[in-house]
């Protein structure tokens, strides 16, 4: 990568650069900062006792699809969600993510699954359970994705912490024109990217500008900084 990528970028596509790069910029230095947040555990199921045949994992596995049924589990517990996959308001290609497995890590993303009126209706579809054994297994096994999440001020007002939604408290707004960092409007889709130094490259593509990679090294020593204000 060389400084003549430089050349070939339009006007206005250094306004996507800039952009990009400062979202970059701040995502690195929070990935840096290694507080992690506080484990955020997910909704316990209501009815923890054992209903209907015990299943192995490997048989839960088999049923990944319409035609053999989509079974998944949850803390413990086996449910066969073929019939309800059409109805579900995040989409069928999404919910088909988990066919055949745990719920647990998707809902880990998705916190808007951590509420009792999910839970309930998840309930509706429970057909068995795994056993002890394989249970505990599997709840070793999943990791909280959001783990690597940086620690953010403690003024900001949380809306969501998984993803990390946050805004600035009204008191503290109006003290100042323009925003400080710190606690300028946070929104997130999913965790913030744990990424290897080593290994980053940012594209930047777009209709009508060349695509260019730049790595990290690139980006810290041979592009200038600028700081933009924006709002
Ligand atoms: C049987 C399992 C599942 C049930 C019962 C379920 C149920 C629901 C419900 C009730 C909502 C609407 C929540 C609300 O707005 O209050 C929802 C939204 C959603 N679900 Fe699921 N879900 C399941 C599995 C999954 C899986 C495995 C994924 C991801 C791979 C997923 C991704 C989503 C997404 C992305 C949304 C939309 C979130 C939004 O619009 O903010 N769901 N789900």
């Amino acid at each position: 990568m060389s400084s003549s990528h430089a050349t070939y970028l339009t006007i206005s596509s250094h306004y996507s650069i800039i952009g990009a790069l400062v979202g970059t910029l701040t995502g690195i230095a929070l990935i840096t900062n290694k507080e992690k947040l506080k484990k955020q555990a997910l909704p316990m199921i209501k009815k923890p006792e054992s209903k209907g045949p015990v299943y192995s994992l490997e048989e839960v596995s088999q049923h990944n699809t319409h035609e053999k049924g989509v079974w998944v589990t949850y803390q413990g517990h086996v449910y066969d969600i073929t019939d309800f996959i059409a109805n579900h308001p995040g989409g069928p290609q999404k919910i088909i993510l988990a066919a055949g497995g745990a719920l647990e890590p998707f809902w880990a993303l998705y916190a808007v699954h951590n509420t009792q009126h999910v839970l309930d209706l998840l309930e509706e579809y429970r057909i068995g359970s795994l056993s002890k054994e394989e249970s505990s297994d599997q709840a070793a096994d999943i990791k909280d994705p959001y783990v690597n999440d940086p620690s953010r001020h403690p003024a900001l007002k949380i809306n969501t912490k998984k993803p990390f939604n946050a805004e600035p408290p009204m008191q503290l707004l109006s003290d100042s024109l323009v925003t400080p960092n710190e606690i300028f409007f946070i929104r997130n889709h999913l965790p913030v990217p744990d990424i290897d130094e080593n290994k980053y490259e940012l594209e930047i593509t777009g209709e009508g500008i060349n695509t260019v990679a730049l790595s990290l090294e690139v980006i810290l020593l041979w592009l200038c900084r600028i700081s933009v204000t924006f709002t």
